[in-house]
């Protein structure tokens, strides 16, 4: 019931806590070794143990302190939830590893991405990447942080002076399509960046070490957190003529 829903600070730390534990087994898995065991929407899309690992260790976290919230995780999907939020009941959002590819390859840009809606509306987040530690943080209202530092994002408004980062889904058809966006758009920036984490590509807009960011066709759980970082940190965060990112 709406009465007895907690602050977004107290659900920020809740997403906090469970998303160290989370990067921790991402990080030790990793170093153990890894290899994909599965494909998703297409042989490119591929899904690790420990991406279901990290999964079901954070949604089991979560309900040991929110029983009744609905979870929303990139591998298992709705499927493990108590059932769609009540009214003014807490939904949370994961992405267990953002960057999936990256962490195949051994490459350190990787990401636990956990967000918390109420009524539809992301209210708290948080982006832990493992490897180096670095954490963004967001609640609605209450500005966006990094170790400490409350973030801004960069003041440049000329696309010609824009470093913009961006990303491309698993569909071949899509790629194909986004290639031909990105060939239109690379004469009028400064450059392009294609880091493979969305969450992460979003708190970076937020800090300002990228200017922009965009991307077509990411899912709720990539941008969810993210999205609240860059949001509070004062971007512009939606999708194309205005409609919802
Ligand atoms: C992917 C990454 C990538 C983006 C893709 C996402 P995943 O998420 O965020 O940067 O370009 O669209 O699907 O599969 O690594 O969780």
């Amino acid at each position: 019931m709406r009465g007895t829903t907690p602050a977004p600070e107290e659900l920020l730390d809740i997403a906090v806590r469970v998303a160290r534990q989370a990067a921790e087994t991402a990080r030790r898995m990793r170093a153990e070794g890894v290899s994909p065991v599965a494909t998703k929407s297409t042989v490119t899309d591929v899904v690790t143990a420990a991406d279901r690992a990290v999964e079901r260790e954070a949604v089991a976290a979560l309900r040991e302190v929110r029983p009744d919230d609905a979870v929303l995780g990139e591998e298992y999907g709705d499927a493990e939830a108590a059932g769609p939020a009540a009214p003014g009941g807490v939904r949370w959002i994961l992405d267990p590893i953002d960057g999936t590819v990256n962490y195949l390859y051994g490459l350190p840009h990787y990401a636990v991405s956990l967000a918390a809606a109420v009524d539809g509306e992301v209210v708290a987040g948080v982006v832990r990447e493992p490897v180096t530690g670095n954490e963004w943080t967001a609640t609605r209202g209450g500005g966006a942080y990094r170790a400490g530092r409350r973030l801004r994002c960069s003041a440049e408004t000329q696309l010609g002076k824009a470093l913009v980062a961006t990303g491309f889904g698993y569909d071949a058809a899509r790629r194909a399509h986004q290639a031909g966006v990105l060939a239109q758009l690379i004469p009028h920036v400064r450059d392009i960046r294609r880091l493979g984490a969305a969450s992460i590509d979003l708190c970076l807009a937020a800090e300002g070490a990228v200017d922009a960011y965009y991307e077509k066709g990411l899912n709720l759980w990539d941008h969810a957190a993210g999205g609240l970082v860059a949001t509070e940190a004062g971007l512009r965060v939606d999708g194309l003529s205005g409609a919802p990112a």
